[in-house]
């Protein structure tokens, strides 16, 4: 395997079997350091380093940091004490013969030296370089084993389908819009002059039309695009593991799904126990205010709504009128924080949209400080005390306002004293799969409703009775996979019959001219027999991301996109030559920032 035109072994094949054998390797120096007449080379390949040590000060002369070289020596045991117990190939060391430089470097813009990235990583510098001279970023260990972990993890999880019967079918990437609920990269069509291409969002209506076709497992490692916000787990441009069955049930699709993701962390040495524990939205949004829980640590919400119902703190009491709610989480043993650290989360919570947030500080000998108790009678502090289990040493802290901004307050909250009490171990890996997701979600933006997943989704069979009269309340069969607070991969049972589907679209607003107009092709498709169908699809990325442990899924992609969309290193989006333009019959406003087709 190893034996090219180059190099007869890779560096850490080079073992004690070889010693007294002549051997020819290839690489970068990856340290060099000189000992009175010899000079010893750290001879970085693909796989790791192995010792060059050079006798000949003419032979070592030339040598440089990050020059690629071609190595012929006999390998030999280390003298004694000179073994390196936390290198590979630390027993022993090749003594060059000849050395012969393939490629010279210039002066690094950063070190990618293994031997510094062991040391400590904040020798790196800003992302910013890192992402312009990617490819040197790339040259660094620990990116090498993000990028070889991904193929390895795609390859666990096209073994896994495979076996499972599915088959990997490509469609296209230039498309007509596949609504994901962001906006689309669009492609101007020169042949239809004033058309435009839509960049999929996913292959959602695609997988469904091979549906149609007969195909009954469908996967792709699919390349996806969303114009929307940055974050740390997007980018705009990324690879989703995509599956749609025929003649399935949820139950089917999340097995089946389930089974993927063990295979994948099989790979990487993990067993995970099957199958994975669920939790309804519902429950997720009561006991964590969020639907992509973290269940790496406990401090879930309490709804204390009906022990302070008839208090007098009009903070509550107005929330309560108003048809919301006040809910708490206990940070226990966490009441004597200052109150200057109180006062930060306070300024948190508000980044959520909470008006305030109301604290009981309870100290060892059970007197408690807060910033309500002026309001409330002592029974009915001592009644909220005890429905938050609140012990000596504990704090609770307390939101009243809308459901929604409840939950999304102490959801934050809850994941923001984690963070602070260091209780998120990123080897902990707690899935769970979120269901009963609503099928709706009203927009105060657009005043109407809009699909919380996808307007193909199916709504669940005892809901579907409430979709005229109260649509906010109807649940679909719509599932999450969720991993350590992160939403990992999607999917839904899909509607299948016409006057589902017309109901549907109504709901949403959309008129049968504008659906025929969207979604005409898929319309017209289920006329001709469409089967039950079902799917769901991973970001890769992101379980990549999570595997590995890094922060942002930057660093489980190649050549990844900043907060603008650009790259860094290639500097796209660039201009295009004007006749480029012309033959695609565009024209830029440039003032207006508009563009005149
Ligand atoms: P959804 O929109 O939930 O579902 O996407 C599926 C998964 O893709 C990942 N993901 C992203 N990863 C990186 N950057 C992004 N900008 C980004 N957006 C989404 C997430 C998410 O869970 N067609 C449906 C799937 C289906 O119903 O079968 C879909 O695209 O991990
Ligand atoms: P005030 O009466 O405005 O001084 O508020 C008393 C306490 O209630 C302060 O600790 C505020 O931070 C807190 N508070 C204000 N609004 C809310 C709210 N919507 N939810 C919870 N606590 C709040």
């Amino acid at each position: 395997m190893s034996q090219t035109a180059y190099r007869t072994h890779h560096a850490t094949e080079v073992t004690e079997q070889l010693v007294g054998q002549k051997v020819t390797l290839a690489g970068w120096v990856d340290r060099r350091r000189d000992h009175g007449g010899v000079a010893f080379i750290d001879l970085r390949d693909n796989t790791g380093l192995v010792q060059v040590v050079i006798y000949d000060e003419e032979m070592a002369r030339p040598l440089r940091s990050e020059f690629v070289i071609q190595v012929v020596g006999e390998v030999r045991l280390r003298p004694d004490g000179n073994e390196n117990e936390h290198l590979a190939t630390g027993k022993i060391e090749v003594v060059a013969e000849s050395i012969e430089v393939l490629a010279k470097s210039d002066a690094l813009p950063f070190q990618v030296s293994t031997a510094l990235e062991n040391e400590s990583e904040n020798k790196l510098p800003g992302e910013d370089v890192r992402l312009k001279y990617r490819y040197l970023d790339l040259r660094r260990p620990s990116m090498q084993r993000n990028l070889k972990l991904r193929a390895q993890m795609s390859k666990a999880a096209r073994h896994a389908l495979e076996e499972m019967g599915f088959e990997e079918i490509e469609t296209p990437t230039m498309i007509k819009s596949t609504p994901e609920g962001a906006r689309d990269f669009v492609v101007p069509a020169r042949l239809v002059p004033g058309s435009w291409y839509a960049l999929p969002q996913s292959p959602q209506l695609l997988k469904q039309l091979l549906m149609v076709s007969g195909v009954e497992r469908y996967y792709q490692l699919a390349r996806c695009y969303r114009d929307e916000d940055f974050r740390a787990d997007r980018q705009p441009e990324f690879t989703q593991l995509d599956m749609e069955m025929a003649f399935v049930d949820q139950e089917d699709v999340m097995a089946m799904a389930e089974k993927v993701i063990a295979a994948i962390w099989k790979s990487a040495g993990y067993d995970i126990k099957l199958p994975i524990q669920r939790i309804t939205w519902q429950d997720a949004m009561d006991r964590f205010g969020s639907d992509k829980p973290d269940l790496r640590f406990g401090m879930e919400l309490k709804n204390v709504s009906e022990a302070v119902k008839g208090c007098e703190f009009a903070v509550f009491k107005g929330a309560l009128e108003n048809g919301g709610s006040v809910r708490g989480i206990n940070a226990q043993g966490q009441g004597h924080m200052p109150r200057k650290k109180i006062d930060a989360l306070v300024e948190y919570a508000k980044g959520f949209g909470a008006k305030g947030l109301a604290y009981v500080a309870i100290s060892e000998d059970g007197t408690f400080k807060s910033s309500f108790a002026k309001f409330m009678k002592d029974e009915e502090m001592n009644a909220l005390i005890k429905v938050m289990d609140g012990k000596p040493g504990d704090l609770l802290l307390f939101a009243a306002d809308r459901d929604k901004v409840v939950f999304d307050v102490l959801g934050n909250l809850r994941l923001e004293l984690a963070r602070q009490l260091d209780l998120l171990k990123k080897d902990d890996f707690k899935f769970l799969w979120v269901t009963e997701f609503p099928l709706l979600e009203y927009s105060e933006e657009e005043d109407r409703y809009v699909a919380m997943h996808h307007p193909f989704t199916m709504p669940m069979d005892e809901d579907l009775q409430y979709i005229d009269t109260d649509p906010g309340r109807v649940r679909a069969k719509a599932y999450d996979i969720v991993l350590n607070g992160v939403e990992m991969g999607g999917g839904s049972v899909r509607i299948h019959q016409a006057d589902i589907q017309s109901k549907m679209f109504e709901v949403l607003g959309f008129t049968p001219e504008r659906a025929k107009e969207q979604f005409g092709f898929l319309l017209e498709a289920f006329k001709y027999g469409v089967p039950p169908h079902a799917g769901l699809a991973y970001g890769l990325d992101r379980v990549v991301m999570l595997m590995v442990g890094a922060d942002s899924i930057r660093d489980v992609i190649a050549f990844p996109k900043v907060k603008d969309a650009s790259c860094l290193m290639t500097e796209a989006p660039g201009q295009v030559d004007e006749k480029q333009l012309e033959e695609l019959h565009i024209a830029v406003a440039a003032e207006e920032e508009q563009y005149h087709i």
